[in-house]
């Protein structure tokens, strides 16, 4: 039995300190709560952070995705691919936007995107666009996929909701993910267990002023002031709604706190690898789970740490965790199995089945800046005795 005076350990949680309630707060004070300099400093400082040109702050990550979706303005029944090892929102967008989504296998070596079968999979069907999710941090090898891109002509959605602060090198050169270096956007999401919050948040970053400027006028209902896109031009008040947008806009108040939490990402980042350290040093030569990848040419910020049961049961495991107080999650129920997906696709079990094997076995420890030293010797603590009880 647990002792009841240890807390819960959750398997994520945001890491909020005295300056972000104060850069809140001086917002509250301000003249504004909405669309205010706070969205633009934000907007500045991810750029600056990533690398990219541009980039668009909005309501939360899936606005984000469908924002980049909309951007393309592809036809309608456009083919889009993704990881069947994601949240929803990475295939959803697709479908928000009129697409017919399919989903490509994962490499079980690095979680993402498996490039031989998106290969193959672009020789079966040409998609429109691409959009390859860092899962769990681990950056996706983008310039693989844009090599494909320049062969199979598709657009390239990152999808780096998890991937905020890791970077891949190639031919030496290291490039952030979000910097766009080998896609035409990529998209954040900040929520509270992402690497920095807003409480909900996300952005699309891009170098395509394009780009830029589609993702800024369908963030606000397709409305523009800028006098080369009008038909006419009314007065200093007048504006156009040119295109299908949304109300997908973040408050100044978000943003407020998405600068302060940004100015703190390098200690997030250095405190989630040490933990990472701490659970691969003790995990690594157990027989009983696998530790997640870290692909050459890759430094993951990992936003999550998703291990994989040998040997037993994944939920035998998420029960006698619970017992110790230690709360995890698994990433993710292959998508391509949701019955939205198998409904209108037709999707078999076994279709992909790395994705499928891959989600039978794992199971996401706590993982966050927030952590005590004690907190991560009590997840190594309960693994070691799991492993021995489920052993024996
Ligand atoms: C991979 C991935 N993409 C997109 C999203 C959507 O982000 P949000 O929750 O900010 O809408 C999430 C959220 O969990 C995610 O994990």
């Amino acid at each position: 039995m647990r002792d009841p005076n240890l807390p819960l350990i959750p398997y994520g949680k945001q890491l909020i300190d005295q300056s972000d309630v104060d850069a809140v707060v001086e917002t509250l004070h301000g003249d504004y709560l909405t669309t205010g300099p706070s969205v633009e400093g934000f907007e500045e400082a991810l750029c600056e952070r990533t690398g990219a040109k541009f980039a668009i702050a909005c309501a939360n990550g899936t606005a984000a995705l469908h924002l980049a979706c909309l951007a393309l303005e592809l036809p309608k029944g456009f083919s889009g691919f993704t990881s069947p090892i994601t949240f929803v929102a990475s295939a959803n967008c697709i479908e928000y936007c009129g697409g017919s989504t399919s989903f490509v296998d994962i490499n079980p070596n690095s979680l993402c995107i498996s490039i031989e079968d998106l290969e193959r999979r672009c020789e079966e069907m040409r998609p429109d666009v691409v959009i390859p999710v860092h899962f769990a941090g681990i950056p996706a090898a983008p310039e693989k996929i844009q090599a494909l891109a320049s062969k199979f002509h598709f657009k390239i959605i990152e999808d780096a909701a998890h991937a905020l602060g890791s970077t891949y090198s190639v031919d030496n050169q290291r490039y952030e993910v979000g910097q766009c270096a080998h896609s035409d956007m990529a998209i954040l999401s900040f929520h509270p267990v992402k690497t920095i919050t807003t409480g909900e948040g996300g952005a699309v970053t891009t170098n395509d002023p394009i780009l830029a400027e589609r993702l800024r006028r369908y963030r606000s209902h397709g409305i523009t002031r800028n006098p080369e896109l009008m038909k006419a031009n009314h007065g200093p008040w007048y504006y156009e709604q040119i295109g299908l947008g949304f109300n997908y806009r973040i408050t100044d108040l978000q943003c407020a706190l998405g600068i302060s939490q940004l100015q703190k990402l390098n200690s997030f980042i250095e405190r989630r690898r040490e933990i990472v350290a701490r659970y691969n040093d003790a995990f690594s030569r157990l027989d009983s789970i696998i530790t997640p990848p870290t692909p050459s040419g890759t430094m993951p910020c990992y936003h999550i740490y998703p291990i994989q049961i040998q040997g037993a049961s994944r939920l035998e495991w998420y029960k006698e965790l619970k017992a110790e107080g230690i709360l995890t999650q698994v990433h993710y129920i292959p998508v391509h199995t949701q019955p939205y997906y198998v409904e209108k696709y037709g999707n078999q079990t076994g279709q992909f089945p790395h994705a499928e094997q891959y989600y039978s076995t794992c199971l996401s420890l706590p993982l966050f800046p927030a952590m005590e030293d004690e907190h991560v010797q009590r997840v190594i603590n309960a693994v070691m005795k799991i492993t021995e009880y489920v052993s024996s």
